[in-house]
């Protein structure tokens, strides 16, 4: 297959408004749900008293706890089936009523008795009880290898610093809905997930039901990245009990504000890191994280594994430790764990190259990791060198401060780079396709579409396979009526559809070829099928110009078309030969305004090896959209408790800041080809390797203008002010 530049499958459905989320399905007679939250952030609910909320107009039914009781208990059931109170704005009851305002003016009216105690608001607060997680994602917690302290004590140069972090929230354009209703025993939930397939299996272990009675759909999302998952689905199974309680459906859509609270973050992060050079080498990377995590689960990102293997160096060890307080839950967010974790590395890998007097890409390119000195694999494939040149070629780094001037009218020019990585993995997927007698073909996954193009890349794939143009394309995705597939995240799903659906076409191409060579009168008949090819709708051969239509070869064939299911399994990573990563070099020009404290990304360029590219189109987007997100926690995305009451702060888009157009500069995205035989087709995942890497190249670049190291994030005017250096 060829790469392809298809613009997006469904762009035309969504500028038309043409396109329905989940959110905008209307059933008949559906009720309006709003939630009740705790005005306290940690304790126990007493009671919560109805009376008035019922006597509000429209109003028609509530949930609460005692409601959740016919739930069975698990992690997904937790919040709504104990008194305890673990956050401020958890919910306690959810209300419904004929109209949404109406609903939540009953949910104003209710009143809930609570038992209040002192709640821990701060990491620093509890840094003493901090404990070590049974596991960071699918990594161990802490690893080692050679003797790092005795190597730093040898080290002629050691860089040791502390990093720190700030919290994230997703904030998806789209905010997490709901519209469920009962058909008998068997439920009907539209709700905007990244996986409908877990979330179905969620329901079924909740309400303790088979699978096959629940549907979930989830066709167009308008963004996750990582909050459409777990924490949701509490809230979701609160609807469902008001849907079967009021025998009609319910829709539950969550407010901006709720999107701080409700859905997860990304957790703040503390890292202490050293790094020993001997004649600027790495001899010794000690990085130990402290982050936090919630009163009622663990989560860690696996913010310091990647320092276990991006740079060649014997003696390594890393550790990840918790700390509850009673804030919201953190889950996976763009890119976890690389955000983090390169934003400490990077950062004090320019920190080095200052003090050792080496150019901090020559720094990077003397420290290359030839394999995973981890688990001592080779690289599926590595072409991490090959970005650093190209990508220091088109920026022109070897000449940045001969070129530019260090003023451009008021702002004073620097520049920095770094490395991104994220591994290259797969899930288990299932696809099918179907090709009618009209030519025409459909393409089914359960899988969904965050807006990152995979209606396009599943429709490209199938179609390029069987010589299809995309016009004559269904796909169908997000439902959980379809073959299953995989969660939208952790940049995989490309790659797990790619061999599912290969699988699927190649069926159906064996059932035309020899439905080609069958038919002795038939242009190609009597020929191997291995001779035929697929192109511009017709069958042809090979080595000749004979060719039928497809059209004419399925009139021959059954009268419902032809149609084959393909799969592919999950990464087997005991089984692995060769471990595959994705890899980046991101270089970034800024200019600072000393007298305004503001800081601009003035120019990024960032080169991209990460396997086999499908379409060049998608990919530049996905590049640039993980790079705006990267801008986005480096300079402008911050999270705010108040430490008195542990209330989320400015709960909303005038407080909390995205970066918008204006802030954007000019991107510059290569990408460097990669032929990669260990993994299916050659495909690795692309989302999340743009969201990593650009905080510590603009971190690098402030200090390259003003001098001045900012070992936190977000990066703040008052780090950028000229009495602040
Ligand atoms: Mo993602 S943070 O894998 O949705």
């Amino acid at each position: 297959m060829n790469p392809q530049t298809h613009v997006r499958y469904e762009a035309a459905l969504k500028v038309t408004g043409q396109a329905r989320y989940e959110g905008e399905v209307m059933p008949p007679g559906m009720l309006h749900a709003a939630l009740v939250e705790s005005p306290v952030a940690c304790g126990e609910v007493l009671s919560v008293d109805a009376a008035r909320a019922e006597t509000v107009p429209g109003f028609a039914t509530i949930v609460t706890r005692a409601d959740s009781e016919s739930l069975r208990p698990s992690g997904a059931t937790a919040l709504i089936r104990e008194k305890a109170i673990h956050f401020h704005g958890q919910p306690v009851a959810l209300v419904a009523a004929s109209t949404g305002s109406q609903a939540r003016e009953a949910a104003r009216a209710v009143h809930v008795a609570t038992r209040v105690q002192p709640a821990v608001t701060h990491l620093d607060q509890a840094a003493g009880a901090a404990f070590a997680p049974a596991a960071v994602g699918r990594f161990p917690a802490a690893s080692r290898r050679g003797d790092p302290s005795r190597a730093l004590s040898e080290a002629e140069l050691i860089v040791r610093n502390r990093y720190t972090t700030d919290v994230n929230n997703h904030h998806p354009m789209e905010p997490h809905a709901v519209v469920c209703w009962w058909e008998d025993h068997r439920a009907v939930v539209h709700t905007s997930t990244q996986a409908v397939f877990a979330t179905r299996a969620s329901i079924a272990h909740a309400f303790d039901m088979p699978a096959g009675d629940i549907r979930v759909l989830s066709r167009f999302l308008g963004g996750g990245f990582g909050c459409k998952g777990q924490l949701w689905w509490p809230w979701m199974f609160w609807a469902m009990l008001a849907s079967r309680k009021a025998g009609r459906p319910v829709r539950l859509e969550l407010s901006r504000a709720q999107m701080f609270t409700l859905v997860g973050r990304r957790q703040a992060t503390t890292q202490d890191l050293s790094l020993g050079f001997v004649d600027g080498r790495l001899t010794a990377i000690e990085h130990d994280v402290v982050a936090q995590t919630s009163t009622h689960a663990d989560f860690s990102d696996s913010t310091a594994v990647y320092t276990r293997l991006l740079y060649a160096c014997p003696n390594v060890s890393t550790a990840h430790k918790l700390v509850r307080t009673n804030e919201p839950h953190p889950v996976p967010m763009r890119a976890p764990g690389t955000a983090p974790g390169t934003f400490a590395l990077e950062s004090a890998m320019d920190e080095a190259a200052g003090q050792l007097g080496i150019d901090p890409l020559e720094l990077r390119m003397r420290n290359f990791a030839a394999h995973d000195q981890e688990s001592g694999r080779p690289w599926s494939s590595n072409r991490l060198l090959e970005c650093y040149r190209v990508g220091a070629e088109r920026f022109g780094w070897a000449r940045r401060h001969e070129r530019a001037k260090s003023k451009v009218g008021r702002w004073t020019v620097g520049f920095g780079m770094a490395t991104t990585l994220y591994p290259a993995i797969r899930q288990a997927c299932k696809a099918r396709v179907r090709l009618s007698l009209d030519g025409s073909l459909v393409v089914q996954c359960g899988t969904q579409d965050m807006g990152s193009g995979t209606y396009t890349a599943l429709g490209q794939i199938a179609a390029d396979a069987l010589g299809i143009p995309m016009a004559k394309v269904t796909v169908e995705l997000g439902d959980t009526w379809l073959p299953d597939g995989p969660f939208s995240g952790g940049s995989q799903v490309t790659a797990s559809i790619f061999p599912a659906v290969e699988a699927a076409t190649s069926k159906l191409r064996a059932m035309l070829a020899n439905l080609a060579v069958g038919d002795p009168g038939a242009p190609l008949g009597g020929r191997r099928p291995q001779e035929i090819e697929f192109r511009d709708e017709m069958v042809r051969g090979r080595s000749s110009n004979v060719a039928e239509r497809l059209v004419d070869l399925l009139a021959r064939g059954p009268a419902d078309g032809l149609a084959a299911e393909g799969e592919c399994a999950a990464t087997d990573h005991q089984a692995l030969a060769a471990t595959g990563m994705g890899y980046g070099a991101i270089f970034v020009e800024i200019g600072v305004d000393a007298e305004l404290g503001e800081i601009r990304v003035r120019r990024v360029c960032g080169t991209f090896a990460a396997g086999r590219i499908l379409n060049p189109l998608l990919a530049r987007s996905q590049f640039i959209g993980g790079l705006i997100g990267g801008i986005g926690m480096a300079l402008h995305e911050q999270t705010v408790t108040d430490r008195a009451t542990g209330c989320i702060l400015g709960k909303s888009f005038t407080d909390y800041l995205i970066p918008v157009h204006a802030d954007m500069p000019e991107f510059d995205i290569a990408m460097i080809e990669e032929d990669d035989p260990h993994l299916p087709g050659g495909v690795k995942g692309i989302g999340m390797l743009g969201t990593a890497g650009i905080q510590a190249g603009i971190a690098n670049a402030l200090h390259d203008a003003i001098g001045r190291r900012v070992r936190h994030l977000p990066i703040r005017i008052e780090d950028c002010l000229a009495s602040a250096y």
